[in-house]
């Protein structure tokens, strides 16, 4: 059943037990053998030629599946703890594959890593050094553990179905916010001579039945939504594999979905790089080969018949060996024949700071009722942390995103039978960190198990501070965007905790570490609320430093809170009727995702995408629109404006600018085309413009036309908006242009 899933005890092997001769790789055992190498080239599809040319039927096999030979689902054994692996074939100097998991950090198989923030937490921040900084964290200590494929890059827009388990791995809801996040991460990750990867391709957006759910999409929908965060991930990151998901698409299981691989993929976008399976996500030996996949992980349940599937003409030698060519241009191209790998230590301590760094920008303040925050720590005599166990760690999500944290994690009970994976909680604790910036207040904690207990505690101090959290996981979804109970030695009703505490003290903070959006019954009765998502290694420290003031906060949602789970495109998950049947999951909202989805409906939302709150103020002023579309060579809009700090502490404000095409072509009310960044000191002003290129991989003028089957500028007048400081839903029109026919 490929829906099955290793829960624990794949990693066996441990690398201390390896000689190091194995360990260094292509720069050990391979050294004689690279003399045999083609001439080094820069062209890597000339070097892939050159290496398949020289290779036998069985080597080229060899290649293109996992080296598990076990038809075991779970608990196998791959060395350095990876999660699949392709032996080298040291005759030729091809080194070995390692292939591990990585979206918020290295695999829990593989060892200790640092445990970044959410990736969600990441495109919080809009800001792609941000987002370069946190891939090269995941690049760097993968490459000290001698992994050379990242499983990361994970880009499905989860606005659609925000209860998704995995929500914390993916960049939000918008496609191009998210794609241009996640190609920093790639090429962050590939810069350190890794194969980077896009993921699940595609419109995996849900795991209740993630095996046999079949998305039922429209072209324009699709290509206008998921498939363009995957379009800007592949073209803007060069990324050298994508890994096919479990779903089916319109009928067809996408591992053996040639419209998606063949005609999108390898043809429309030019993806000269390898596609894998998702773990089990092939069905057949001969329609994935023919439909485009390229390798099948982690093992070799259909490929170990592909010779004679070949063999009988069922697939084509000629697709065998662009399958081969394939990978190995990838490896080429990444750097793995010409960069060994030395296994060493990881770089924990700068790589906590980077870690935290993240959080800092990437947390999202929803609420100040009367500047709440940040607290004083000067006047602050006594303060109530309570729930989350936050006198000690922080939460993180589960499944393959899972990091073992540098220090080893604390596992607590499991929140649903059947879990796949632990709750893992990071030893950081906000509550010492807290203490830290507020060395002369009383600090007390109370568990939350007792909303009684902790209301009396509330009531005694000047401020309560309650961490709520929502944990997530791969192959579960939450059924209600509310809280859940959290299941601990005792169940705890957070929201009811919640309501308890800032009945019994008018200055109750929440901090929320969730796996994405949450609802919050008990929003009006609190003063202040901080979206931490799940917070990383130096979570505590982070997120003390956002709650005093040293940092001053900086997010914008890249995902929508809604109101309820009624707002939802389908307020109820479809569930597949039983493990092998295919069920239909309609797109009925087709490319209104997330914001887009609750414009056109007319919805208010709890707290709208783009949004985020900051101790100081901005405005913007001056905004004005150049039109350069006449532009052969690079036709843009350029949006201008004066971005001032109008408040009393330096602070960040993202700039937004939305486009809202012609009435008569049927696109949402407003699609995100721009953004900027931009730090500024108390009094400060900035003059910014925003281009907007209508030749970037995101199409930003653009809709899908079906007709010619291409993107295209249509005619009729276009808006152009910015969103408004403090809050991007509320938005001032900048100018409007008019495309003739
Ligand atoms: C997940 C992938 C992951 C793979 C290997 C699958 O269950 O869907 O995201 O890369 O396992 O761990």
């Amino acid at each position: 059943m490929k829906n099955t899933k290793r829960l624990t005890g794949r990693v066996t092997i441990f690398f201390a037990l390896i000689p190091t001769a194995i360990l260094t790789g292509c720069g050990g055992a391979f050294i004689s053998n690279q003399q045999q190498q083609p001439p080094p080239s820069t062209d890597p599809d000339a070097r892939a030629d050159a290496m398949l040319a020289r290779m036998t039927q069985k080597q080229k096999l060899q290649l293109v599946m996992g080296g598990v030979t076990s038809n075991l689902t779970y608990g196998y054994t791959v060395p350095r703890g990876a999660g699949g692996w392709v032996p080298g074939i040291p005759s030729l100097g091809i080194p070995a594959l390692y292939l591990a998991d990585g979206s918020v950090g290295v695999d829990a198989g593989v060892g200790q890593a640092t445990v970044l923030p959410s990736a969600i937490a990441n495109a919080a921040s809009w800001d792609l050094n941000e987002a370069t900084k946190y891939g090269t964290v995941i690049g760097t200590e993968l490459t000290d553990y001698g992994i050379n494929v990242n499983l990361g890059g994970n880009v499905n827009l989860t606005g659609r179905e925000p209860r998704d388990g995995r929500t914390f791995e993916t960049k939000g809801e918008d496609p191009i916010l998210a794609g241009k996040i996640n190609a920093a991460h790639i090429s962050a990750i590939q810069a350190q001579h890794i194969i980077g990867m896009m993921k699940h391709f595609s419109f995996n957006d849900q795991e209740s039945g993630r095996a046999t759910a079949n998305v039922v999409i429209d072209e324009r929908g699709g290509r206008e939504s998921d498939l363009l965060a995957f379009e800007i991930s592949v073209k803007d990151s060069n990324a050298q594999s994508v890994m096919c998901s479990y779903n089916l698409t319109n009928g067809v299981y996408n591992c053996e979905n040639s419209h998606l691989l063949n005609d999108i993929l390898k043809t429309d976008w030019s993806f000269p790089g390898f596609v894998m399976t998702d773990w089990w996500a092939v069905t057949d030996t001969v329609a994935g080969p023919n439909a485009g996949l390229d390798q099948e992980q982690p093992n070799q349940l259909y490929f170990s018949s592909l010779g004679a599937a070949i063999a009988s003409g069922a697939v084509p030698q000629s697709r065998l060996d662009n399958m081969v060519h394939r990978i190995l241009r990838a490896m080429y191209a990444a750097g793995l024949f010409d960069y060994p790998q030395t296994i060493q230590p990881i770089p924990a301590a700068a790589d906590a700071a980077i870690a935290q760094e993240i959080e800092e920008t990437g947390a999202v303040l929803l609420k100040n009722s009367a500047s709440q925050l940040p607290l004083n720590a000067a006047s602050m005599q006594s303060i109530a942390v309570i729930g989350s166990h936050a006198d000690t760690w922080v939460l993180s999500g589960g499944g393959s995103a899972q990091v073992d944290p540098v220090g080893g994690g604390i596992h607590g009970p499991q929140p649903c039978p059947p879990c796949w994976a632990t709750v893992t909680w990071v030893p950081s604790s906000p509550m010492h960190a807290i203490q830290a910036l507020a060395p002369n207040a009383h600090l007390q904690y109370a568990d939350g198990s007792d909303a009684d207990a902790a209301a009396n505690l509330a009531a005694s101090a000047q401020v309560a501070i309650v961490f709520v959290n929502n944990w997530g996981s791969e192959g579960m979804d939450q059924t209600t965007l509310g809280l859940t109970d959290y299941v601990d030695t005792t169940p705890i009703n957070q929201d009811a905790l919640v309501s308890a505490v800032a009945a019994a003290n008018p200055h109750t903070i929440v901090v929320i570490e969730s796996d994405g959006p949450v609802l919050m019954p008990w929003l009006s009765q609190v003063s202040a609320v901080l979206e931490a998502w799940f917070p990383g290694q130096n979570g505590g420290p982070a997120i003390a430093n956002l709650l005093f003031g040293v940092v001053n906060p900086s997010g914008k949602l890249p995902i929508t809170f809604p109101a309820s789970d009624a707002q939802l495109p389908r307020p109820v998950i479809p569930q597949p009727p039983d493990d092998i049947t295919p069920f239909d999951v309609n797109y009925i909202e087709s490319y209104n995702v997330g914001y887009k989805w609750f414009d056109s409906q007319g919805l208010t939302p709890l707290f709208p995408f783009g949004f985020g709150l900051s101790y100081t103020t901005f405005s913007i002023t001056n905004a004005s629109l150049t039109n350069n579309l006449s532009s052969a060579s690079n036709p843009n809009l350029q949006v201008s404006f004066t971005l001032a700090n109008t408040g009393a502490v330096a602070g960040s404000e993202v700039a937004q600018v939305y486009l809202g095409l012609p009435a008569s072509l049927n696109e949402p009310p407003r699609r995100l085309v721009g953004w900027q960044k931009v730090p500024l000191q108390p009094g400060a002003s900035q003059s910014v413009t925003i281009e907007v290129d209508e030749n970037d991989s995101s199409h930003p003028l653009s809709y899908w036309d079906t007709g010619s089957n291409a993107w295209t500028l249509g005619a009729g007048t276009y808006t152009v908006y910015l969103g408004d400081a403090d809050n991007a839903a509320t938005l001032q029109t900048v100018g409007t242009f008019t495309v003739t026919p």
